[in-house]
């Protein structure tokens, strides 16, 4: 199984916050293609991070894209100072947005890229309609809030699914997997159907950011073992 351009997304999550631009600095040396930020904010999710002034610090200090991930109630109040402060990518929830098409357009209008995220237990076709207008399609793999989660297994089928409903409308989104993915898992999840793999603490918590990244993205060239001790093929795309 290859993938061609298969992305690295370290979460800062996991960094320590009391170093950031050295943790940037370090994934950013060791191949992380994305810089993936979670904003969480205590209503929609059971946890406090960091806001707008935290996306415009870490702009003057990596050449990575921004890929903020809003888990929060009410996005469409913060999108204009997450855009001025940087983001490349802005996602946000399915389930914390009524009027998705039009916070997807607000974001689209400040010249950022609109990502859209479904938790596990949404279902896949509340993005059918909006799938056209996305540039990324995020499948959380754990119930948002932490860092440090399980993988949750039934997910795996979901963004194979995801997959497909990408390939099958022409959608030129990016399908992005976030919550629990370690070097163990990824080649499951890519040969499933994944462009961008967030990892939060299986990179942080490793002696070797540079390793781990490595060997994260290498699970694309790992040919899936399958139960019955078969070898897959590789993923028709
Ligand atoms: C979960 C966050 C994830 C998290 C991933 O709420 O959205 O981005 O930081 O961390 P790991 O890789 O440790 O599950
Ligand atoms: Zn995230």
């Amino acid at each position: 199984m290859t993938h061609p351009s298969l992305r690295i997304a370290p979460s800062i999550l996991s960094a320590d916050f009391a170093r950031l631009a050295e943790e940037v600095a370090r994934v950013e040396a060791a191949g992380a293609d994305l810089l993936h930020i979670d904003v969480m904010d205590g209503h929609f999710v059971p946890n406090l991070t960091v806001g707008p002034p935290i996306v415009e610090a870490l702009r003057k200090v990596t050449r990575l894209p921004l890929d903020v991930h809003l888990m929060m109630t009410n996005p469409d109040a913060f999108i204009p100072e997450f855009a001025a402060a940087g983001a490349d990518y802005l996602t946000v929830h399915v389930e914390a947005c009524p009027h998705l098409h039009r916070t997807v357009q607000s974001i689209k209008e400040r010249g950022v890229k609109a990502g859209v995220t479904l938790n596990p237990a949404t279902p896949l076709n509340t993005v059918e309609e909006i799938l056209a207008d996305a540039d990324l399609l995020l499948v959380m793999s754990v119930n948002p809030g932490f860092g440090g989660q399980h993988f949750i297994p039934s997910v795996l089928d979901k963004i194979a699914r995801a997959r497909q409903l990408i390939d099958r409308t022409g959608s030129t989104a990016l399908l992005e997997v976030d919550g629990g993915v370690k070097v163990a898992n990824a080649a499951v999840i890519i040969q499933a159907g994944a462009d961008i793999l967030v990892s939060g603490s299986a990179i942080f918590s490793s002696s070797d950011y540079g390793k781990t990244i490595h060997a994260l993205r290498g699970s694309a060239q790992t040919p899936k073992k399958t139960a019955g001790g078969k070898t897959d093929g590789p993923r028709k795309r």
